[in-house]
C-alpha cells in the first residue's frame, strides 16, 4: 500500500518507489520521522526527536515537562508554526483579527484517496489513479479555527512526493497570512552540503555546492519571477554524494514567481528543509469561510546522487506535469530570425531568411520581436499588439501564409506580460501597470509589466492574444517576459492586499496561459524570459519548452545546460545553432561543434542560413538528420551527466533508451590539450553484458564503456564528438 496509517504506533507511511516518508502522532501533534531509502514497515521506529514521551528525560524540556506545545523546539516537526513553541525557521506565519500572531496546529484527521487532486489556479502534477495516492491531514488551530489541510502525493514509480498546503478560514474573523511555505522536512542530525542553482542573464544554471552550517541559508527570489539569480530548486547531501553515489533530498517549485527555499541547521544538528512562497512583503488577507491555496512543491529522494535526481525530475516533468499535443508528439525544428534581424527586418527579408530554412529542411519559420506597433527597438509598442504594415505589408496572415505556402510552418513572438509607456495601451489605461503611487514608473528595457493581480487586464490579454491567434495560421508562439517587478503595487486592490500583488499576478498569469493552451491547443508554445530566466516547472505546464538562454555561444551552452539538466530534462530546453562570432561572446566556434550541442537540446536555429558557407550549410543539413535520428533517444531517454564543464576542460552527457536499445554520447572539450595524457570518459547505467555498435562499426560492450571507458585527448579547441552506440 502507498500510503499506511499504522493506528497502533500512530504513524503515517508513505512508500514511494524506492523511498519512504514517514510522519508520527505525537498526541496530537504532526511529528516528522523520516524520509530516506524504502523502509519496511515492521521495522519499530523510535526516535527521542519526535516522541513526547522520550522528550520528557531530555534537559532541554524538563521545565516544561508536561505541555507538549512547549516542547516543540526539540522535536521534529511536520509543519512547523509560529507561536507554537517552536523558535526554529516556522513553515507557517499568520497574523489574526485581535494582533496575535500565534498558531498552534492539532491533528484532527486525515483521508487517504487514489489520483492527485488538482490545485485550483495554479499548475501541479497530476496522475492517473493507479500512478498515484494522495493523504490529506487535516490541522486546525482550537483558538481561531483556521484549518490547514497538508496534501502529499506519493508516486508508485517514481521517488517523488509531492506536497502543498490548503488553508480554510473557519472563524469569525479575518485572518492574514504571513507565510505559509508548501514543504518543511526536519531531517537528522548529520552533515549536509546544499547544491542550488544560479546565474543571471546569459548565465542561467550554474550549480553551486556548498557545506550547510548552524545558521538559516536561503536561496529565493523577490524578482515576481522564479529568475536565474536562484532557481526555485534546492538538493540537501551528505558530502560523500557524488553524481551517481549517496542520497540525496531535494525540492523543486512548480511555480514561477516569488519564492523562498533554504535550510535552517539548529544546535542539535537537525536540518530544517523548507520551500515555498517567499514571506518576504507577502500578506494574503483571507476572510471568513475563505481558501488559500499553496503551489506545489515536489520533493525527490535519490539514492543514486544528483544524476538519479535528475533522472526522477526529468520522468516527473515528462510524463506528470507537461501537457497537451505536444507532451510527447516529435516538435518542429524552428528557425527563429532574432539573432539574424533583431528589429530591423521586412517581409523579403523574413521570406528569404524561410527560404533559407526550407532548403537546408528546417520546419517552421519564427518571427521573433519587433512586428507590431511602431516597434523598431525596445523602446515603444508592447501592448499594440497589430502589424506594422510598413514592416510586413502583407499582414501577420499574408506572410504566415506565405511561409506556409513554401512547406513549413509559421511561429510568432509574443510578450503578453508587458506594456511600453510609449503605447496606445499605456496611453488608454495607465494604471494598468505595475506600480506604486506617487513614485516613478521604473522602465527596464523601456517597459512596465502588466498589472495581471487585475481580472479585467488578463480578460483584455485573453482576447487580444485570441485576436492574433485568430487572424493567422500561427502553429508555435514564443511567449517572452523581459523584465522582473518592482514598485510593485496595483490600482486595482485596497491599501490591506498590496502584499497580494505578486501572488495575484501570478494566478493571473497562469489563468491567461492555462484559457490560451485550452482555446489553441495546436499551437506549441514556448516559454522564454530573456533567455531562461523563468525557467520552472509552474511554466513547463502550460509550455513544453523554454528558451534556455540568450546565450547561444555552445560553450556557454555546455554549460548552461548541464546546469538546467539538474532539475529539467533535455527535451525542455530551446537549443539553437547561431551565427559566430557569438552576439553575447563574441566567440567563434566550428559549425559541428554548435550542431552537436544543439542537438542535444529541442533543436533549431537563430540565423540567416543564407549568410553562411556551403561547407557549413552542410553541417547544418547533416544536423538535422542526426537531430533527427537521436532525438527519441535524447528526449525520453535516460541522462548521466559524465563530464562537467564546471570541473574541467570536458563536458560528456550521455542519454540511453528507456530499453537500453540505443546509447548517444556527446563529448566537448574547451581548449585543446597540447601533450601528454587523456582523459577517460566512462559511461553508465549500461547492461554490461550488451553488445554496442558505434557510428563506424565498432562494437563495445557495456562494461566496457562503463568500466575502461573512452579515451579522449582534445586535438582543437572547442570539439565536440557525438556518438551514437546500437545495441546489437
Ligand atoms: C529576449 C529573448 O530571450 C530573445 O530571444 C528575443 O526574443 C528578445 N527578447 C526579443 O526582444
Amino acid at each position: 500500500m502507498p500510503i499506511h496509517f499504522d493506528e497502533e504506533r500512530g504513524l503515517l507511511y508513505l512508500h514511494a518507489k524506492n523511498s519512504t516518508y514517514v510522519m508520527g502522532l505525537n498526541q496530537n501533534h504532526l511529528a516528522h520521522v523520516y524520509w530516506g531509502p524504502s523502509l519496511p514497515e515492521e521495522m519499530p521506529v523510535h526516535s527521542p526527536v519526535w516522541k513526547l514521551t522520550e522528550m520528557m528525560g531530555s534537559s532541554m524540556s524538563v521545565a516544561s515537562a508536561g505541555s507538549l506545545w512547549r516542547t516543540l523546539d526539540n522535536i521534529r516537526s511536520e509543519y512547523p508554526t509560529f507561536g507554537s513553541g517552536d523558535l526554529r525557521e516556522p513553515a507557517f506565519h499568520a497574523e489574526y483579527a485581535d494582533g496575535s500572531r500565534a498558531t498552534e496546529l492539532a491533528y484532527v484527521g486525515h483521508t487517504i484517496t487514489p489520483g492527485k487532486p488538482a490545485i485550483p489556479g495554479l499548475p501541479a502534477t497530476y496522475a492517473e489513479e493507479d500512478a498515484a495516492t494522495t493523504l490529506t491531514v487535516e490541522l486546525a488551530d482550537a483558538v481561531t479555527d483556521l484549518h490547514v489541510f497538508l496534501l502529499y502525493t506519493v508516486f508508485s514509480e517514481l521517488d517523488v512526493i509531492t506536497r502543498s498546503v490548503r488553508v480554510e478560514n473557519r472563524g469569525k474573523e479575518t485572518v492574514t497570512i504571513r507565510r505559509i511555505f508548501s514543504a518543511s522536512v526536519d531531517l537528522p542530525p548529520q552533515k549536509l552540503e546544499a547544491v542550488s542553482l544560479f546565474g543571471g542573464w546569459a548565465k542561467e544554471c550554474s550549480p553551486s555546492r556548498v557545506p550547510v552550517t548552524y545558521a538559516d541559508l536561503t536561496f529565493d527570489s523577490k524578482r515576481g519571477h522564479s529568475s536565474a539569480h536562484m532557481s526555485p530548486f534546492l538538493a540537501l547531501l551528505p558530502p560523500e554524494t557524488t553524481e551517481e553515489v549517496g542520497s540525496v533530498y531535494a525540492m523543486s517549485f512548480v511555480y514561477s514567481g516569488n519564492f523562498a527555499a533554504g535550510v535552517y541547521k539548529d544546535i542539535t544538528g537537525t536540518h530544517r528543509m523548507y520551500m515555498g512562497l517567499n514571506a518576504f512583503d507577502f500578506g494574503w488577507r483571507l476572510d471568513p469561510g475563505e481558501r488559500f491555496d499553496s503551489p506545489e512543491v515536489a520533493m525527490v529522494y535519490s539514492g543514486e546522487g544528483l544524476g538519479g535526481m535528475s533522472r526522477t525530475y526529468h520522468e516527473l516533468w515528462r510524463h506528470h506535469l507537461i501537457r497537451g499535443k505536444y507532451k510527447y508528439a516529435e516538435r518542429p525544428v524552428l528557425l527563429n530570425n532574432w539573432e539574424a534581424t533583431t528589429f530591423t527586418f521586412t517581409e523579403d527579408d523574413i521570406l528569404a531568411i524561410a527560404e533559407g530554412g526550407k532548403r537546408l529542411g528546417v520546419d517552421m519559420m519564427v518571427l521573433d520581436d519587433g512586428w507590431f506597433g511602431k516597434r523598431n527597438d525596445p523602446t515603444s509598442s508592447l501592448g499594440d499588439w497589430y502589424v506594422n504594415r510598413d514592416k510586413l505589408p502583407s499582414g501577420i496572415d499574408g506572410l504566415a501564409a506565405k511561409v506556409e505556402a513554401m512547406g513549413m510552418r509559421f511561429g510568432l513572438w509574443l510578450e503578453p506580460e508587458m506594456l511600453s509607456p510609449d503605447s496606445d495601451l499605456y496611453r488608454a489605461h495607465p494604471d494598468w501597470c505595475i506600480h506604486t503611487p506617487g513614485r516613478d514608473r521604473l522602465e527596464w528595457r523601456s517597459q512596465l509589466t502588466l498589472d495581471l493581480s487585475r481580472p479585467e487586464v488578463v480578460d483584455y490579454m485573453i482576447d487580444t492574444v485570441s485576436k492574433v491567434l485568430d487572424g493567422a495560421a500561427i502553429s508555435y508562439v514564443k511567449w517572452d517576459m523581459n523584465r522582473s517587478m518592482s514598485n510593485i503595487g496595483s490600482a486595482g486592490l485596497p491599501a490591506d492586499r498590496q502584499q497580494e500583488v505578486p501572488h495575484r499576478y501570478m494566478l493571473g498569469l497562469y489563468r491567461l496561459m492555462e484559457t490560451l493552451c485550452q482555446r489553441y491547443p495546436d499551437i506549441l508554445f514556448e516559454g522564454c524570459s530573456s533567455g531562461g530566466q523563468r525557467f520552472d516547472a509552474g511554466i513547463l505546464h502550460y509550455m513544453p519548452q523554454i528558451w534556455t538562454s540568450d546565450d547561444s555561444d555552445a560553450i556557454e551552452r555546455e554549460r548552461i545546460h548541464t546546469g538546467t539538466s539538474y532539475v529539467f530534462p533535455p527535451e525542455t530546453q530551446g537549443s539553437h545553432v547561431s551565427a559566430c562570432p557569438n552576439q553575447v561572446t563574441k566567440r567563434t566556434v566550428p559549425m559541428k561543434t554548435r550542431c552537436d550541442v544543439a542537438v542535444c537540446g529541442q533543436f533549431g536555429f537563430e540565423l540567416d542560413l543564407n549568410r553562411e558557407s556551403e561547407e557549413d550549410l552542410a553541417v547544418c543539413r547533416g544536423a538535422i538528420e542526426t537531430y533527427k535520428r537521436i532525438r527519441h533517444t535524447v528526449h525520453t531517454g535516460k541522462m548521466y551527466r559524465l563530464a562537467s564543464p564546471f570541473e574541467g576542460n570536458y563536458t560528456a552527457w550521455q542519454f540511453v533508451e528507456q530499453d537500453g536499445s540505443r546509447v548517444v554520447a556527446f563529448i566537448g572539450n574547451t581548449l585543446a590539450e597540447a601533450a601528454g595524457g587523456y582523459t577517460v570518459i566512462r559511461f553508465r547505467g549500461l547492461d554490461p553484458e550488451a553488445r554496442y555498435r558505434d557510428d563506424i562499426g565498432e562494437i563495445y560492450t557495456g562494461a566496457f564503456l562503463m568500466n575502461i571507458g573512452l579515451y579522449e585527448r582534445a586535438a582543437e579547441d572547442f570539439g565536440t564528438r557525438l556518438i551514437t552506440l546500437d545495441r546489437v
